[in-house]
This record gives C-alpha cells, structure tokens and sequence, in this order.
C-alpha cells in the first residue's frame, strides 16, 4: 500500500493525488482521501484506480490544507468501498490510513466489539482508529491514547492519522513498514516513498521502525512508540530528480527502465568501484555464506552463487527469504555471512530473515537499491545498486545492477583470496566495463522482438532453459513473462528437461534457449535438439551463429563471457516480455495480483 500526508498552505488534495499516482505502483485495487481544516473531516474513498476514483469522487474538490491519502493492496478484507482507507473510529473523529498487517487484530477487535464499538469493514485497520478512540476516553490528550493504543499493536504498521479536534497536527508511524518525512518551507509531508513528494522537497526523514512523528506545518518531532522520548533524525538531502521518477516519454516505466540499463550499469560500477574492496576484505573470511532474496533479486542471488563458486571458490547456499525464516534458525551464527538482496529493501520475507540473521550473531551484507530503506539499516554492511528509481512492478535494471554488484564482489573476493588467475581478473574486469555498450547492442532487437512478440501473442505456455550460470537467467526470462503477461512460463535448467518437463512439448510449443559461449555451450545444443525433436519451437539466444541450424529463430547476442552473460543476455528477455504483455493488452507496469514492494509476509 502507499501513504501520503501533507500539512501546509496548499490546496492538501492536488499533493495527495498527485504523490497517490507517484505511489500507486505499491497497490492500487482501491484509494482514499480525507481533508480538512477546522474539525470537519472529508472523507472519500472507494475501489478502483485512482484517475477514475479521483474523477467519480471528486478528489481534486476536497477542501482544507491538511490530509492524507492512500492507495491499497489488499490484505484483509476484499478490495471494496467500505474496506478501502481512510478508516474511522464510532465518532468519524479519528481517520487514518495504513500500510502493513496487525497480526492481533482479531484479539483487539474482539475487546473493543464488547465494549460497544461497531466496525463498518473487514480491515485490521479499523480496529487501529477504534483502539485509539478507546485509548482516548476519559483523557484529553490525542497523543498519549495514541501511543498507549500503538503499544498495543502487534504487527507491521505505517500510517497516517489526523484527529478532527487537532487541526493543525498530522500523526504519523512507523513499525516494519515504510514511512519517509518530507521536510519543507512551511510545509510538511509524509509518504511510504519519497516520490510521493520529491517535486516539492528533496529534504526527507526516514523514520526507524517503532518510532511516530507529530508534524504541523513548521515543524516535525519524532518520539519512540514505547517510551515517548523524542529521537534526533538526521535529515537526508535526496538526489534524484522527479525527472528520473517520471516516463521520460516511454509509454510505459518499465520500457523506460530497461532502456535505463545501460546508464544505470555504469552507475553501479562507479557507485561501487572506491567501496568493493573494503567490503571484499571484510567478508573474505566467511565460509558460510547463505544469500537471501525473492522475487527476482532471488534470481540474482543464485547468478551470485555461481560467481562466487568459479570466482573465490566458494560454496553459497540460495534460499528465498520466506524460506530461510523458518528453516535455518540453528544453523546460523557468528561464523555465518548471509548477503541479502533486495531492490526495495522493504520486502518484509528479506527485511524479517536478515533480522534473525543479526540476531543469531551473523555478519549481514545487503545489497540494496532504495537508499535508507529499511534494510541498509538492519545490514552491518550495504553496498547500493544505484540503479535510480524503479516504478515498473517488474524488476528490470534493478535486476542487472544487482548482477553488476555481485559480478565486482566477486572478481573483489577472488583478488583478495588468490582463488582465480590475475589475468583473467584484469579481463573481466576491462569487459565489466564494456558490458553497458553490450547491453545498449542487445537493445537494437527490440523492434525484432516485438514483432516476435506478434507470432507468438496466442501461444498458451512457453519453456526457457539454459544450463550453469544461464539457469537463472532462464528463471528470471520466465517469471518476467508469468509477472506481465500471464502467459504460463517455466524456467528450468536443460538437463531436466528430460527428467519430466519434455512430456508437456508439442508442436509449436515455444522453447528460449540461452546458450551463451561457455563451458555447457555443447551440452546446451544437445539439449535444444531433444525439445526441437517434439516440435517445440526453438527460440536462442546466443552470439554463436551455427545455433541457427537447430533454432526457428536465433536473437544474435554480441560475444561476451560467460560470467557476464546473465546481465547482457536477459535484456532480450525482458523485452519479449513486454512486448507480448503490451499486444495482449495488458499494463506492464502495474500487473494484476502483484505489488512492487511486498512489505507483507
Ligand atoms: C515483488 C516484486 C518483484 C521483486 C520482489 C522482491 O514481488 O514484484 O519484482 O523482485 O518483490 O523485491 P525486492 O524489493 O526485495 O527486490
């Protein structure tokens, strides 16, 4: 979900839906105003996105200078009008938006139904105004029954409150989910991201999980939630430009992103270049490595174990965060290193195992996109991935500038260790460089693959497959696919293919074989003449052009090796991808089910 705030002298209803558009990548089945000055509170709300909501309901009319707003992604409760936010208590005196899951919320709402309070929706969040209404009885002070209520609350929660009776105050929280403030001249913002405001000030708080903020139009303050001790924040100078948040005239963010690539490469090498080394040194030492991911960052994570294995020779073990929780609790400790991957540094699965992972003692490395973001605090070490804002729900340069990341760290390792000739190194490294033009060469297929993209628009499911450090890539080409355009995908290694998956080949049936020069480039060609055999139709990737006797089409990849194949030779696949979601008529950008930030678990 995301969140806005605003207290100041504008208009609060053009900044809220304005930052709600600039949020609505985070979840949007449905969304929610509510304004006002003096103790009248205007609330609307319903299901459904935002331009059409802020048409039917009239968004841009809402008066006053103070509110909040919220677009959804349901977890409790079906998107619907009643259940989407603002939520109120029995008095429609307390009104607040939130993002996140109260885990007792049951619990509470029991409690509170016996007390006489009448819920109107399915949401746990109703029950956090009903809390605060309860907490409030018999006392004056708006602030202590807040706190006390917060105190009660067990669970992930950001949100933004305002109370009829305070009008020039505006509430915030934040516990395990995101909340940045806004820090402007004579005026002030909060939102989960800081797009939301960035056109107005580039000045922003990042609030720390457990900690509230009480804003008026000059001034912020930020306590603890269990004691009320006021915390000193530093403010942080944002440099991203709203321009680089925007389409840049792409019709979708996502095209804009994967054409970012190039760009965004260079930034994660010059980004990290000065800083690698250090963190080299730092981790050189663990032998237990576990890497912790979802999504596609855990995709790049399993391209980090098979950098690791050929570069520093060591051993890593993947696992999707969810996983990890749950499984490795005894069997990690101080000896252990666990490198969490995350774009957003939000994701509540990656966000909750790189706790336990400091918990149990073990040294965590994140590697991360979203500066300040929740998980370069938890990490003892961040290295960024610079790859600027990303809004497509769909990872894309993210994705290659984690695999940039990971490529250095692991030429650093084996450097420091001795674990790989120093010529080679060199090499790799000099082709590191070159491998933004590689990327900006794979993009010259794009109209090739959308009219690709054409012929294959109806088919029902596709297979990708490739063998070694090509097996993530075919994952990834995969789930890009299933994320977008709902077409089915699998992505396996080709050796399987015979282990099962060959029984579901017929004729026609879509098969992208990545096949890069390389160790498996033989086996790989094996592979694709037992699916051709079926009459699968074979689509390679590859810059060798002999595959075009075993291939129906052959996307003519520029030489490079093997090591870094995955970040060049995914780009073709991240442009299938859209191109086919775009002639099936679907919005790359925001695909049914999905959030770009899953901050539930
Ligand atoms: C969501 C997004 C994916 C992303 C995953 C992990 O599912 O839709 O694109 O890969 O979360 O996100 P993270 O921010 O942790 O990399």
């Amino acid at each position: 979900c995301g969140i806005i705030g605003y207290i100041g002298d504008r208009k609060a209803c053009d900044v809220i839906v304005k930052g709600l558009k600039r949020l609505e990548y985070r979840g949007y089945d449905s969304a929610g105003v509510v304004t006002g000055n003096g103790e009248t509170l205007d609330v609307r709300k319903g299901a459904g996105r935002i331009d059409e909501l802020t048409e039917k309901l009239g968004f841009l009319e809402m008066e006053g200078n103070r509110g909040i707003g919220h677009t959804r992604w349901a977890t409790h409760g079906v998107p619907n009008d009643i259940n989407a936010h603002p939520q109120k208590d029995c008095t429609g005196r307390i009104v607040l938006v939130h993002n996140g899951i109260i885990e007792n919320f049951a619990e509470l709402k029991e409690e509170l139904l016996k007390k006489g309070h009448v819920f109107r929706s399915d949401t746990d969040t109703e029950v956090i105004a009903h809390l605060i209404e309860e907490e409030l009885k018999g006392s004056e002070d708006f602030e202590e029954a807040l706190r006390k209520a917060l105190n009660k609350l067990r669970g992930s929660f950001a949100l933004a409150i305002v109370y009829a009776d305070e009008p020039d105050k505006l509430y915030v929280v934040r516990n395990e989910s995101p909340l940045v403030l806004g820090v402007g001249d004579g005026e002030m913002f909060a939102a989960s991201d800081v797009p939301a405001f960035l056109e107005y000030t580039n000045k922003a708080v990042f609030l720390d999980d457990g900690e509230y903020a009480i804003l008026t139009k000059n001034s912020y303050v930020v306590k603890r939630i269990d004691t009320g001790e006021v915390v000193e924040k530093p403010v942080h100078e944002i440099s991203w430009t709203l321009e680089m948040a925007e389409k840049a005239g792409y019709p979708h963010f996502m095209l804009k992103e994967i054409y970012e690539q190039p760009r965004a490469l260079k930034d994660a090498i010059h980004g990290n270049r000065e800083i690698i080394k250090g963190v080299a040194e730092e981790i050189a030492n663990y032998d237990r490595i576990i890497f912790v991911a979802m999504g596609t960052s855990y995709h790049a994570a399993l391209v980090g174990k098979y950098l690791f294995q050929r570069l520093a020779k060591k051993v890593p073990i993947v696992e999707e965060a969810s996983e990890f929780r749950y499984e490795f609790e005894d069997l990690i400790d101080d000896k252990t290193l666990v490198i969490a991957i995350t774009q957003s540094g939000e994701t509540a699965d990656t966000l909750a195992a790189m706790k336990l992972a400091k918990r149990k003692g073990a040294k965590v490395l994140g590697i991360v996109n979203v500066v300040g973001s929740m998980a370069t605090r938890i990490a003892d070490l961040t290295l960024y991935t610079h790859a600027g804002p990303e809004i497509g729900v769909a990872a894309t340069k993210t994705y290659t500038t984690q695999l940039t990341v990971l490529t250095m760290l692991a030429i650093e390792l084996a450097k420091v260790l001795g674990t790989a000739s120093e010529d080679y190194l060199k090499k790799l490294e000099n082709e590191l460089m070159k491998v933004p033009e590689l990327v900006e060469l794979a993009l010259k297929h794009d109209n090739a693959i959308r009219e690709l993209a054409d012929v294959l628009k109806d088919k029902r499911d596709f297979f990708y497959i490739g063998r070694g450090i090509s097996v993530p890539t075919a994952l990834e080409g995969a789930l890009k696919l299933k994320e977008i355009s709902y077409i089915h995908a699998e992505g396996l290694s080709a050796g399987e293919l015979k282990h099962g998956p060959l029984a579901l080949l017929e004729d026609g049936v879509p098969v992208v074989a990545i096949n890069p020069s390389g160790k498996v480039f033989d086996k790989m060609v094996s592979n694709i003449e037992e699916a051709k055999a079926r009459g699968a139709m074979i689509i390679s990737l590859s810059d060798r052009e002999e595959l075009s006797r075993v291939s129906d089409v052959l996307i003519k990849m520029p030489r490079v090796d093997e090591l870094l194949s995955p970040i060049v030779y995914v780009v073709p696949l991240q442009l299938l991808a859209y191109h086919l979601a775009v002639l099936r008529g679907n919005d790359p950008d925001k695909p049914r089910n999905l959030a770009k930030s899953v901050t539930v678990e």
